[in-house]
């Protein structure tokens, strides 16, 4: 394969995210959308100034013999019946986390997963964000020395400036709905978080965490996890509480990230992710005596296209591009067991989840 023709199917809030990498490749054409409601279809072809099939179906998509890979943004409770059909059918499939709303599903996923020759992965933005990106390199080269701890901060704000895209409508009735959701944030969003920890620093041993229910089901704040990462010394502090009434500089979600990571040889700060809140560097390592700072791109779109640009690059070098199924269950399974862990009042080891 030297080029890759994509369907992307849910045209929704994060699409205009999602799509600006693979508009932008060079071999990649988005020939086929797909929404049940067509005009928001219509409407994202227009943006992107592209002339797509647009599809009455899934299963049209499925049924489409030009369409290479499908990359789908669809409501969280769609994933596991839409991703094993689409390998199925033969597509090279790329799916928005969280992937599944339990371990049984993630487990059928993977058999999918098996009996295809298809490639399958979760589009995980964070693992593409340069800073991110910036500290695993650092990590992986010895820089920081034997990790100690890692730490996780989220801040949600009530008021956001600067906005550049649009939430579109619906899309917190789902997210609300416990029946087509497995929780609030920290399901959905910390996702994120433990995707990154556990890239930076591997498995998760054992969990431990106070998760806060408030009215909104979507919001859990505040709330805390540490955990021990298996085979080394190392713990991980994670940690989410809201300041409703604190403006936040933003383009994206009312929402950023401070990340602190502690090891033998000097401690490496990663100081944004998605919102814009401090005038630092975004990523900042105290070594040796002096500080450095390192100037990369620090839009969180960036983040989004560089996962695009792999899994199109990826299908063309017939390679794993990162987060595989494998990888997608330990996940969740940590996820979900900050959960568990809160309500039982016990340690969870992620691993026990079925
Ligand atoms: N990476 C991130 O930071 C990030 C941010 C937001 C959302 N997400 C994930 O992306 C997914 C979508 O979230 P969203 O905010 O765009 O939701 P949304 O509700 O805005 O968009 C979902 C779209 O899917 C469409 N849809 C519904 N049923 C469908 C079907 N059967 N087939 C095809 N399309 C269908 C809806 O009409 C809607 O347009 C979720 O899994 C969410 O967790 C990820």
């Amino acid at each position: 394969m030297d080029k890759v023709n994509l369907a992307i199917v849910g045209c929704g809030t994060i699409s205009q995210l999602n799509a600006p990498g693979y508009l932008e490749h060079n071999d990649c054409d988005v020939v086929a959308l797909y929404d049940p409601i067509t005009e928001r279809a219509e409407r994202r072809a227009s943006q992107w100034g592209i002339a797509p099939r647009f599809h009455e179906s899934f299963e049209d998509v499925l049924n489409d013999s030009t369409v290479d890979a499908v990359e789908l943004l669809t409501p969280t409770s769609l994933h596991t019946e839409q991703i094993i059909a689409a390998l199925d059918a033969g597509k090279h499939v790329s799916c928005q986390k969280p992937i599944a709303g339990t371990v049984a599903e993630t487990d059928a996923i993977a058999e999918a997963v098996a009996r295809s020759d298809k490639t399958f992965r979760v589009t995980e933005n964070f693992l593409y964000y340069p800073p991110i990106v910036k500290a695993k390199e650092l990590i992986d080269s010895g820089a920081t020395g034997e990790l100690s701890m890692v730490r996780i901060r989220t801040v949600w704000s009530g008021i956001e400036s600067n906005k550049s895209y649009e939430v579109e409508e619906g899309a917190l009735d789902w997210r609300r709905d416990a029946s087509l959701n497995a929780g609030g944030l920290i399901y959905d969003d910390g996702w994120h978080k433990v995707a990154t920890a556990m890239w930076w620093a591997g498995d998760v041993e054992r969990v431990s965490s106070i998760v806060t229910k408030t009215d909104d089901f979507m919001m859990e704040s505040p709330s805390a996890a540490i955990w021990k990462y298996a085979d080394k010394n190392c713990l991980a502090v994670f940690e989410y509480a809201s300041a409703a009434n604190m403006p936040l500089r933003t383009k994206y979600y009312p929402v950023d990230e401070f990340m602190e990571i502690i090891g033998t040889n000097g401690v490496l700060w990663v100081t944004r992710c998605t919102g814009e809140m401090l005038d630092m560097p975004p990523v900042v390592f105290h070594h040796d005596g002096t500080t450095t700072s390192y100037q990369v791109p620090m839009d969180w779109i960036e983040s989004f296209k560089g996962a695009a640009r792999d899994f199109v690059d990826s299908l063309i070098e017939e390679r794993q591009p990162n987060m595989d199924i494998r990888f997608a269950k330990k996940v969740l399974q940590t996820t979900l067991a900050f959960y568990e862990a809160s309500e039982t009042e016990q340690w969870v080891r992620p691993e026990t989840l079925t």
